[in-house]
């Protein structure tokens, strides 16, 4: 009848089929789930703009990490609520030992000593401007910045952290963290760089989360543009010669052709972020029934994998790890 000897269909003929050439995975274990904490006790408070994400006092927050670990979740990526009060221009209650954040990551390591943390370093959620770095007469200061993120990565080392992860995109920063770090003897403490930052309308429903919103200005004098992509690859070779363990893009999904760029150009693990406002945008779009919610969760992170993500920060992880358990 007719001479097709090619016929692509016979590889998607059955499920079994399917399962043998399908060429990306994603499991629990690629997965790190970002954690709100916020000062108090017994509160949970849900954050409207992120639905099935909340904001945990400490002991809330241990009993959300038992229950993910149950799922089989072992990577956090905890970041805290300061309130305003604790704010200065210099973020001085990121070092200190008592405060809300050190004391959280010394926390989840006592009681799970197994779990693997990565914690945030950038001055935002301490700071009164709300930036990554101190703020000069409307300026970024970038070398003075890198002082107080060196001493706030080298508190979190102390107080347990096992990747140290800037979201801040000060230049120098990997390399002065490194230092700090080796001259601690934090050899093994390691550095997860946010590496291609995007100055990004997606970060909304983060910043409501932890009111970190800056009060003035935006961030483009250091996150990137997102016209650019060459760009990223310059900030790549930095990190990497830098020291950085792990390179990162963020956000994920309208920045998949940036994962495959880095994937393509270096054998360091890459670092897919899906962001809030990704994250917002599904859960938005699923509670009017105008898709379905799980599928394009599944759907999302496979295509992060088929770019070239080794690992992904996604706020979905509770919720894919709850679906892998069905
Ligand atoms: C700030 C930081 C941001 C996010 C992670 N770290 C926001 C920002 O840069 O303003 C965003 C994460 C998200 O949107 O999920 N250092």
């Amino acid at each position: 009848m007719n001479h097709l000897t090619r016929r692509p269909r016979r590889n998607r003929k059955s499920d079994v089929i399917r399962s043998l050439v399908q060429e990306n995975h994603v499991g629990t274990q690629d997965l790190i789930y970002p954690l709100f904490v916020t000062e108090g006790q017994n509160q949970t408070v849900a954050i409207p703009s992120m639905p099935g994400i909340s904001r945990f006092t400490l002991d809330r927050l241990l009993d959300e990490v038992g229950l993910c670990v149950d799922l089989g979740i072992k990577t956090f990526a905890p970041f805290p609520n300061i309130p305003e009060e604790k704010k200065d221009r210099f973020a001085l209650e990121s070092k200190n030992p008592e405060g809300l954040y050190l004391r959280t990551i010394a926390e989840i390591k006592r009681q799970f000593p197994d779990v693997v943390l990565a914690t945030d370093v950038a001055m935002d959620p301490y700071s009164t401007d709300g930036h990554d770095g101190i703020v000069d007469n409307g300026e970024i200061i970038n070398d003075a910045s890198l002082e107080v993120l060196g001493q706030m990565a080298l508190a979190q080392a102390q107080a347990g952290a096992d990747i140290i992860a800037p979201s801040d995109m000060m230049d120098g920063r990997v390399a002065h963290i490194r230092n700090i770090l080796d001259k601690h003897a934090f050899y093994n403490v390691s550095i997860m760089s946010y590496t291609a930052k995007y100055a990004s309308a997606y970060y909304g429903p983060f910043r409501d989360a932890l009111e970190s919103a800056p009060k003035h200005g935006d961030k483009k004098t250091y996150q990137m543009n997102p016209a650019n992509s060459r760009e990223a690859l310059i900030e790549a070779e930095l990190d990497t010669q830098e020291g950085a363990d792990y390179l990162m893009v963020k956000p994920a999904l309208s920045y998949l052709d940036v994962i495959k760029l880095l994937r393509d150009n270096s054998n360091l693990p890459i670092v897919a972020y899906n962001v809030s406002g990704e994250y917002a945008m599904v859960k938005a779009a699923a509670q009017n029934g105008w898709i379905d919610g799980e599928k394009i969760m599944l759907e999302n992170l496979l295509s992060m994998k088929r770019a070239g993500a080794d690992i992904i920060l996604t706020y979905f992880a509770k919720e894919f790890a709850q679906y892998m358990k069905r």
